[in-house]
Parts: C-alpha cells; sequence; structure tokens
C-alpha cells in the first residue's frame, strides 16, 4: 500500500517559494498518496478555548473533520510556512491551535494519545531575511503539539533570503532528503 503525504499550504502568493520547494520534492517521490490541506482558502473556525472539546471529547465545529481524517491516517505531515513577524503565517497558527481537542484528550485519558498511529512531521519555512530564530521558536511550537499528536519532528528546512538570493536549490535537496528518510524508516 503506498504512504500517505499530507502536505498543510500556510502560502497563497503566487510565485510562492514554499509552495514551489514541496512541490518540486513531492515530484521526485514515487507511489505515494499526496493530499494538500490549503489553509488560507479553508475558511475554519478559530479555536478560542470554548472547553467544548473537554466536556465533549471532540470539537464544536466540523469544518475541519476531513482534514483531521486526513492527518490522522497520514504518513508524514509537511508543514510549510512562511516566516510572517517571526513565526508561522496566521492560518497555519491558527490550524495548529485547532489540534487543542487532541491535547484535552490526552490529557483527560491518563496521557494517552489520542492518535493510534504514529506519524513524522516535516517542517519547511521561508524567510524573507534570516530566519533562523524564527524557525527555532516553529520548530518548538510544533514539537511542543506533537508531543500529544503522536508525531516525531523528522526534520526541518529553511530556506533563507527570499527576499535577496536564496538557494532555493539546497532547500529542495534537503528537503527531497529528509521526505525520503522519513518515507522509509518505517
Ligand atoms: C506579513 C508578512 C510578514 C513577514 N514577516 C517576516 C519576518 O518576520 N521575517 C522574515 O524574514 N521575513 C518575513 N516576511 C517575508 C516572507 O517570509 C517571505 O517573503 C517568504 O518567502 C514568504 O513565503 P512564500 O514565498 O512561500 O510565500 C514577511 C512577509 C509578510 C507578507
Amino acid at each position: 500500500m503506498s504512504e500517505k503525504i499530507l502536505v498543510v499550504k500556510g502560502s497563497c502568493r503566487k510565485g510562492s517559494v514554499t509552495n514551489h520547494i514541496w512541490q518540486d520534492a513531492l515530484n521526485s517521490v514515487e507511489d505515494i498518496e499526496i493530499s494538500v490541506f490549503d489553509a488560507f482558502s479553508e475558511a475554519f473556525a478559530f479555536c478560542n478555548g470554548c472547553n467544548f472539546c473537554e466536556e465533549m471529547g471532540r470539537c464544536i465545529h466540523r469544518d475541519l473533520d476531513g482534514f483531521f481524517k486526513d492527518f490522522e491516517n497520514a504518513d508524514v505531515v509537511l508543514f510549510s510556512s512562511p516566516v510572517y513577524n517571526g513565526g508561522f503565517s496566521a492560518p497555519v497558527k491558527a490550524l495548529i491551535d485547532r489540534f487543542q481537542a487532541y491535547y484535552t484528550s490526552f490529557y483527560k485519558n491518563g496521557k494517552t494519545q489520542p492518535i493510534k498511529k504514529k506519524r513524522k512531521g516535516i517542517l519547511l519555512v521561508a524567510a524573507g531575511r534570516g530566519g533562523v530564530v524564527a524557525t527555532e521558536d516553529m520548530q518548538k511550537n510544533l514539537k511542543c503539539a506533537f508531543t500529544i499528536l503522536n508525531m516525531e519532528l523528522a526534520g526541518t528546512v529553511l530556506c533563507a533570503n527570499t527576499d535577496t538570493v536564496p538557494d532555493l536549490e539546497k532547500a529542495k535537496e534537503d528537503l527531497k532528503i529528509i521526505l525520503k528518510r522519513s518515507l522509509s524508516d518505517e
């Protein structure tokens, strides 16, 4: 059975560097099922800490049910995001906040993983300038979320200096290596 990759698309910009890099890397992998969640075009609700999930065991909103199904079944989830003001683009951050229902489930059920399948996550970042500190912060955010999502961060790729001279080829190669490694060591 072919492995499943879910891409969280965190830029809708024409000529987006992140989109160019992940599209190129995915073209290099054979026999995979790819689904893409376009965080900018999906008008999903924000988590506002209403605590419905704590009471009822699921989010009050059903608008991400399709995404969560893909998310739970994926072998690899690729989070791609530009650096916007030192962190994720707003829709990607809002998506990460919507993992709250998994968080409440994890603690309510004695730290039992709410998702049965162990998955790998990859972070792809583009930054107009250096982006190192922002990428470290984004990594920290994801690693924290991953503890309650039965995931581990398999690798991070930063394509810096997109305002001037980004090294696109290196970013593409780095992502291909991480992707192939993530798919091979089950
Ligand atoms: C609202 C906004 C905020 C940004 N903030 C930063 C920033 O804090 N640091 C940085 O290095 N680049 C920043 N940038 C530049 C983007 O990270 C850069 O253009 C990146 O290539 C965008 O990703 P994309 O090419 O995939 O769309 C910002 C761009 C926008 C539109």
